[in-house]
């Protein structure tokens, strides 16, 4: 058809041609992990079905355990049928994919350990295999320096202004638990590596509907135009979950919403929603101005703090259908525990773009459904021709990004209902990912690792944001202090949150806009 052709005439791809990924080896720290099995290896899995790995390639697992490769091949095999978003696996992309699976018991505080790993490489009788390497340290944050340093005594880590091969190292969150523990890791880091061979993961950037935040803004001249305190009237980020903590307790302990949800992904959210064009789509630019943007975030104080956040935590409640226990029923968390597990702040965003505009975030656990959207809501039109009738009833224009789940955009205006009588209501216009593009949904990890391995740090967290983020971050814990939860600051499970979260936007005339699945 004619109109399709034009369609696929006005692509544009932006990939510098096709990108040769050099061979190289990627070095799983902490390969008997819940990250290995879950993610990083169907995550590679996908790009070999998808032939997209470097050729040749290899994997080493590292971790504490005797095992061999064949039995390391196995565990992940019966992983993968378990976690794999294709299902069944395909035989014949396993077994060459199996191939390239290798394993090397060590002790991360051992120094024998890194050299037996050096051997292992040297063995695969390839300078390339050997030392173009991608190291990921899924392991605890405490462990990323003392890995690094032995890294570097073992010659594995060079940190070489003209390297003839690449050593880089990818580090999942926790980043820290605060500015000045991220602080003392990155020394730690770039004192055996340069920032441009640390890649700090967070995987909503690795989110096909993340990244096209910035495809939306940047390619759609009639968006850009609306996206200011001209037209906008305030901002609403919500990133909810039905699922309570589950077997993580012992870790959100350590965490909470804020840290373990605010710090990293709602913020990179925001930084791309509001951040000024960049100069390019260079790795650098893009950074440039999310840290830019995050540093323009008014700064709380204790008084700030008060004001404009609000956290909470579940009790007992019922999230669609199923009896869901309290939080501080859960394993591994103290009964008279005081963590946040849920959070929602207004922030404002002082530069010229956003000056007045309320920014609205909030995230938790065990709240009705899980959704991530954003939702840019337009001021109102003037009340000149329906005021009479309508008043506040007439409702304002938003446009909805949704990233998960029912990924696209929604664009909501009013109209007039058929009939005789003159009556305007909401309706929606919807863009639907599936709808397009068919139900191909990456995982995050697959596009992430896929980067790393290209040594493009776009979607990974510079030092700077990663450090900025969790200034902001302090300042409200500090507001928090060590007082414990009020009886109004818990939620039954299934729930928005604590009423706070609802009169937080009240008192400036706003009220959550609430997810609503697609029909
Ligand atoms: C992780 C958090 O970073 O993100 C989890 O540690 C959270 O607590 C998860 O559940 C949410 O990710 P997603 O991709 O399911 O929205």
């Amino acid at each position: 058809m004619e109109s399709d052709n034009l369609d696929e005439l006005m692509v544009c791809r932006l990939e510098r041609g096709i990108r040769t990924l050099s061979p190289c080896t990627m070095v799983i720290f902490g390969a008997s992990g819940d990250l290995t099995a879950r993610k990083l290896v169907p995550a590679l899995y996908h790009l070999a079905r998808a032939r997209q790995l470097p050729e040749p390639f290899r994997v080493v697992g590292v971790a504490r355990r005797p095992k061999s490769d064949a039995g390391f091949r196995a565990e992940l095999r019966e992983a993968l049928d378990q976690f794999s978003r294709t299902q069944p696996v395909d035989p014949s992309v396993w077994d060459s994919f199996a191939e390239t699976l290798h394993y090397c018991q060590g002790d991360l505080i051992e120094p024998a350990s890194y050299d037996r790993l050096a051997a292992r490489l040297r063995e695969f009788g390839d300078e390339r295999l050997a030392r173009n390497l991608l190291f990921y340290l899924a392991v605890s944050p405490s462990q990323f320096a003392p890995v690094v340093e032995q890294l570097s005594r073992s010659g594995l880590l060079r940190r070489e202004e003209e390297p003839p091969f690449w050593q880089r190292v990818v580090v999942e969150k926790p980043f820290g638990h605060d500015l000045s523990s991220a602080q003392s890791v990155n020394q730690a880091l770039t004192r055996f590596a340069h920032e441009r061979q640390i890649f700090r993961i967070d995987h909503y950037l690795g989110k096909e509907t993340v990244q096209n935040i910035l495809m939306f803004r940047f390619s759609n001249a009639i968006f850009e135009q609306l996206w200011s305190r001209q037209s906008v009237d305030h901002v609403q980020i919500t990133v909810s979950e039905a699922r309570g903590v589950g077997g993580r307790g012992g870790y959100y302990e350590e965490a909470g919403a804020l840290r373990d949800m605010v710090q990293n992904h709602l913020l990179q959210v925001l930084a791309l929603v509001a951040m000024e064009p960049p100069v390019s789509l260079e790795a650098e630019a893009i950074r440039d101005e999310k840290v830019k943007l995050l540093r323009s975030i008014r700064p709380f104080d204790a008084t700030g703090v008060a004001r404009s956040v609000v956290r909470g935590q579940y009790t007992n409640g019922t999230v669609r259908g199923q009896p869901v226990r309290a939080y501080r029923e859960e394993e591994k968390v103290r009964p008279d525990s005081n963590v946040e597990t849920f959070v929602a702040l207004r922030l404002l965003i002082d530069n010229w773009r956003w000056s007045g505009v309320p920014f609205y975030l909030r995230t938790g656990k065990a709240l009705p459904l899980s959704a991530s959207e954003v939702r840019l809501q337009f001021r109102r039109a003037p009340h000149v021709l329906f005021a009479a009738q309508c008043g506040s009833r007439l409702d304002a224009n938003s446009l909805t990004l949704r990233l998960q789940p029912d990924e696209g955009i929604s664009l909501r205006f009013n109209g007039k209902v058929p009939g005789t009588s003159t009556e305007v209501r909401p309706v929606r216009m919807h863009f639907r990912y599936d709808a397009e593009f068919g139900a191909y949904t990456p995982e995050a990890y697959e596009r992430l690792l896929l980067e790393a391995l290209a040594g493009d740090a776009t979607l990974f967290i510079r030092r700077d944001e990663v450090e900025t983020a969790w200034g902001i971050v302090d300042a409200i814990r500090a507001g928090w202090g060590a007082r414990p939860l009020r009886d109004r600051e818990f939620y039954p499970a299934g729930t928005w949150g604590p009423e706070a979260a609802d009169q937080l936007l009240a008192r400036t005339g706003h009220a959550w806009r609430n997810p609503q699945p697609l029909a």
